[in-house]
């Protein structure tokens, strides 16, 4: 297993591009499954779980080609329609097949995800918009069984608000089940987020007619079939705040490159409260540093406020800011696992029911710090980057499943980050389930 070794302190300059949005490309590069002609998809990041998308995708019977950014696509059977555990134990959004494959082959059988270190992670919202849509589901031996009744799935009205509001998977899941549903769909209380916008233009651009993706109402007439599509995705947003972070923490002027401001305002209100500029131009963000920066109040929701998957990384940026800031995690209550490491480097932080207190301090020192999931492991270099002496970052496999080569690229800006081939750990006992 690799670590990371980061010596802190050290000023960055220069651009960062941002690469594309890992939460869009696995739900978009399930579309695949819902037409017989060949897709082309552009902008994919090249990342350990969109590789377990691919073997997902193959394994349902899909050829794949993958070159750079660049994944080609073409159905070759439609024998197997299980997507099956060893594959969706690796990563939770192996789950968005589910609605493709409903909708084209009338039949899903889908392990289901399981637990998942940043909390509970429920299916329910996904399986009641496709009952709603008039499939049959059983739960059997750890696998969902979904089945479209013999006249095919029929349009319908759709709630899918749960008691932690919408839900990015379950919207894609439903929306893909209902394009090729006969009659109209709407579903209320849809997940808002950029990416469930790029899926609906991705779904559009071959031929499904879907509106108000992006606003809490999205409404999808029913279409017979889908033809192929030559379709990039937009720019990973979180990517693009955890090098926004990365730059403030590290008071260095860094730009931000290829990304989408629009799709970034939360984040940027609260930079700007705790007192750091940003500059924005139609396709990039820069930082204008400043030498210390104040606290502020967060509370995670569903977009358009505060991501849940820059959480982890504000609160590094916290840990050294003047005063006490809080942060109110409404998404997933118990997604706190960066504390415990940011206050081995010296941060001061207290957890309780959903509830984050970060007590700023001067300065936080290198240390040996363990990764746990994606997010949290993207805030433990955020503030090795500022630590004063070397971190150590251990599992950083949980780095490699969002964020493409990140040691290069930030070294590329002057960090002073390499990865270290660490043999002496145990192997892992869960490969993270967390997007
Ligand atoms: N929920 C339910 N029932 C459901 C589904 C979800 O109650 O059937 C609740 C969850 O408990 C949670 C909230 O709804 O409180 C949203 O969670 P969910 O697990 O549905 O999120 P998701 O759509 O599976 C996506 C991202 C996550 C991101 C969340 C929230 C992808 C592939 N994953 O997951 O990304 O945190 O939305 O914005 O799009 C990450 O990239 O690090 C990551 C975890």
């Amino acid at each position: 297993m690799d670590a990371f070794l980061i010596q802190g302190g050290q000023r960055l300059s220069g651009s960062i591009a941002v690469s594309g949005a890992k939460n869009s490309a696995l739900p978009i590069l399930a579309v695949s499954l819902m037409t017989d002609s060949a897709c082309r998809f552009g902008n994919i990041p090249v990342l350990r779980d969109i590789q377990t998308q691919v073997k997902i995708l193959n394994t349902l019977g899909v050829e794949s080609h993958w070159t750079g950014h660049e994944i080609t696509t073409k159905v070759k059977d439609s024998y197997n329609s299980t997507a099956p555990y060893e594959l969706v134990k690796q990563m939770r959004a192996g789950v968005c097949v589910l609605g493709p494959l409903l909708a084209k082959r009338g039949e899903a059988i889908v392990s289901l995800p399981g637990g998942c270190v940043i909390g509970e992670r429920p299916i329910d919202l996904h399986l009641r918009g496709l009952e709603a849509l008039g499939a049959q589901i059983t739960l059997d031996q750890g696998y969902i069984s979904a089945k479209a009744p013999k006249g095919g799935l029929k349009g319908a009205e759709i709630y899918l608000g749960g008691k932690f509001g919408s839900s990015v998977l379950a919207t894609d899941n439903v929306m893909c089940a209902a394009v090729l549903a006969k009659g109209t769909t709407i579903i209320e209380c849809a997940a808002c987020e950029p990416e469930v916008v790029d899926l609906a233009r991705c779904l559009n651009s071959m031929g499904a007619k879907i509106e108000g993706a992006g606003s809490p109402r999205i409404v999808i007439h029913g279409v017979k079939r889908l033809r192929g599509c030559d379709y990039d995705v937009i720019p990973d947003r979180i990517e693009a705040a955890t090098f926004l972070i990365a730059g403030a923490i590290t008071r260095s002027p860094i730009t931000v490159t290829g990304c989408k401001p629009d799709h970034l305002m939360a984040v940027l209100d609260v930079l700007r409260q705790m007192g750091i500029r940003v500059e924005r131009k139609p396709t990039s963000l820069k930082i204008i540093p400043a030498d210390t920066w104040k606290c502020a109040d967060v509370v995670t929701l569903p977009h358009p406020s505060f991501p849940t998957d820059c959480q982890a990384q504000i609160m590094a940026l916290m840990s050294i800011a003047q005063g006490t800031s809080t942060i109110t995690e409404r998404i997933y209550p118990e997604r706190f696992m960066a504390a415990a490491e940011l206050k081995r480097m010296g941060a001061k932080i207290s957890v309780a029911n959903g509830n984050a207190v970060i007590q700023g301090v001067d300065k936080i020192g290198g240390a040996e710090v363990m990764a746990s999931d994606l997010r949290a492991s993207a805030a433990l270099v955020i503030a090795g980057l500022a630590a004063n002496g070397e971190t150590k970052i251990t599992r950083v496999y949980h780095i490699d499943r969002g964020y493409e080569r990140i040691e290069e690229r930030l070294r590329k800006i002057g960090a002073r980050i390499q990865r270290v081939a660490d043999s002496d750990l145990p192997a892992p006992q869960a490969q993270a389930v967390s997007t």
